[in-house]
This record gives structure tokens, sequence and C-alpha cells, in this order.
């Protein structure tokens, strides 16, 4: 019988994710189809209860219940604990487990320019404090990323973030002038936040005169597909990359945890690059 999987959100309408993973699990020759859920403020108990109910053998969770769902759980796994979101659920024979697999397609994508090895000496900056911006940090953090400041507008919620990593790093929060200063100090400088994202595409979160040339320049905005931040890094000798690959690899390991396979993650940044207007980057 088809296996049914799907994604829950609110909104919902413009989510990638049918395509991507329908198209994965074709390729790979499975019986299943993966399907959209509009979820209301109000029904993600309900909704939750209804994958217990009907079988359903995985699901993705997306903007805004990714807290929420945590509560009607029977296991979360550690990082995805700590993170205090979930985006992936298993259910194994009825038991529902809880994941996290945004961070870690963050650092997947990452490991395109960098391996874990280096990261793991390298100084890191990340630009931002929201949920994003927890769950990047906690997952470098969990992999043994030792040092990782943080930069923000509200300082409370960076440090915020710092005190709830229940994994050993060193961390300062910074203000931007202050971030701004040290730049060159960071060898990986990721912005989480939401500045550049259309139709704001000419706003910038950092000045980056002070990058040090080879410095990785992440962004997890991919609309547009190069935002103004790794525009301007690029001309200071970033090694830029923007934010399809954390959507295409955070798919990718929530396929793994439901089917065992790592998919074509070629084929599927193809494929989203497609869905988002053609032009490959
Ligand atoms: P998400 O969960 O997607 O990360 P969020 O929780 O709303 O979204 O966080 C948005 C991040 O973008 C925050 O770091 C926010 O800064 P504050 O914590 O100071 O609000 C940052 N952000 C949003 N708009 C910004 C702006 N115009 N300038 C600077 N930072 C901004």
């Amino acid at each position: 019988m088809e296996k049914v999987y799907g994604v829950i959100g609110n909104p919902i309408s413009h989510s990638m994710s049918p395509a991507m993973l329908n198209d994965m699990f074709e390729t790979y020759h499975i019986e299943a189809r993966y399907h959209a859920f509009h979820v209301q403020t109000g029904q993600v108990k309900a909704a939750i209860e209804g994958i217990r109910g009907l079988g359903v053998y995985g699901i993705n969770v997306t903007i805004p219940h990714k807290v929420e769902v945590i509560d009607y759980l029977d296991e979360v796994e550690e990082v995805a604990a700590n993170i205090g979101a979930v985006n992936t659920i298993v259910n194994e024979n009825g038991k529902l487990i809880g994941y996290n697999t945004d961070g870690n397609g963050f650092i997947r994508s990452l490991n395109r320019v960098i391996s874990n090895e280096e990261l793991r000496s390298a100084n890191v900056l990340i630009v931002g404090a929201g949920g994003a911006a927890r769950g990047i940090f906690i997952s470098l953090a969990a992999m043994g990323v030792s040092k990782i400041d943080i930069v923000n507008r509200t300082i409370e919620r960076a440090k915020g973030i710092i005190d709830d990593c229940r994994f050993e790093v060193e961390s300062h929060p910074l203000s931007f002038k202050e971030a701004e200063a040290s730049l060159s100090k960071y060898q990986v400088v990721v912005n989480t936040t939401s500045v550049g994202m259309h139709p704001n595409v000419d706003d910038t979160p950092l000045s980056v005169e002070n990058l040090a040339p080879k410095t990785i320049v992440s962004d997890i905005i991919y609309n547009p597909f190069e935002t103004k931040f790794l525009r301007d890094a690029a001309k200071y000798g970033a090694i830029t990359q923007n934010g399809i690959g954390m959507f295409v690899y955070q798919g990718a390991l929530a396929f793994e945890k439901w089917t065992g396979i790592f998919p074509d993650t070629d084929r599927m940044e193809r494929l989203v690059t497609k869905l988002l207007g053609g032009r490959t980057c």
C-alpha cells in the first residue's frame, strides 16, 4: 500500500517540499506520496493525533508549528530538544519521534566548501538570533565547533541562545558595531535574518568591508538567489553560498530518516532552482 508522508504548516501552499520529496520517492521507486497539509493554529495536537491514527509514516513541520509539535511527540532527539524545535517526525510503529534536520542541513550544505574537521576549528559568526539561528548554533556546537559568536540587534536574544546551549562552545553575543569591526577573524559568517529577502533586496544585515578574503559567507535566504549581503561579500573575495543548499539538505536528511536512503541532492537542487525561477546559482 502507498505510504503517506507530508508537511504541516501555515501557510503551506507555496511549500516546495511536496515537489522535491515526491520526485525523490519516484526516483528511488518507493511507493509513497508526500502531501502539503494546511494546519491552523489550535489544530496542531489534532494533526499529530491524526498522524498516529492514520498511520502516516513521516511528517515535516514548518512555520509556525515547529515548537508546539514537541508537546505531542513520544520522543525528541537530543539536538532537536536542545533547539526546542522539530521539523521532521518519524512514525516508528506508532511511536512518534521528532528530529531537527534544519541545522544539520545547513552543515551538510556548508560541507560543499568546508570539511567538518576545518569547521570544528573555525571561528564562526552567526548573524541573527531567531529560530533559524538557534537551530544552526546548537547543531554546530553539537558537532564540536568550538567558537561561535552571535551578532544581533537585540543582544538579549543572542545571549538566550548561548545560555540555552547544552554543548560545550565558546561564544560571545555581539552588537553589529563590534561584529563589523572584528569581521576579519571569522572563517565562516552566516546570515540567518530576513534582512535582504524579497522584496527588500537592497537591504543588508552587516557591512562586510573587514572580511578576510576566502571567508565562507552563507545566507539562508534563497529569494533572491544572491542577496546584497552575498554580492557585497563576493566583492571582498568571499566564497558565497545561498539558502537553497540548506533547504535541499534538510529535506534530504528527512528523506534519509524515513527511507534509509540519502538521496541525490544535486537533482533536488536542480528541481528547487527550477521551481524558484529557473536560474542556476
Ligand atoms: P526566524 O525564526 O526565521 O529566524 P525570527 O525569530 O523572527 O525568524 O528572527 C528574525 C531575526 O532577524 C532576528 O535575529 C531579528 O533580530 P531581533 O532579534 O533584534 O528582532 C532579525 N531581524 C529582522 N529584521 C531585522 C532588521 N531590520 N535589522 C536587523 N535584524 C533584523
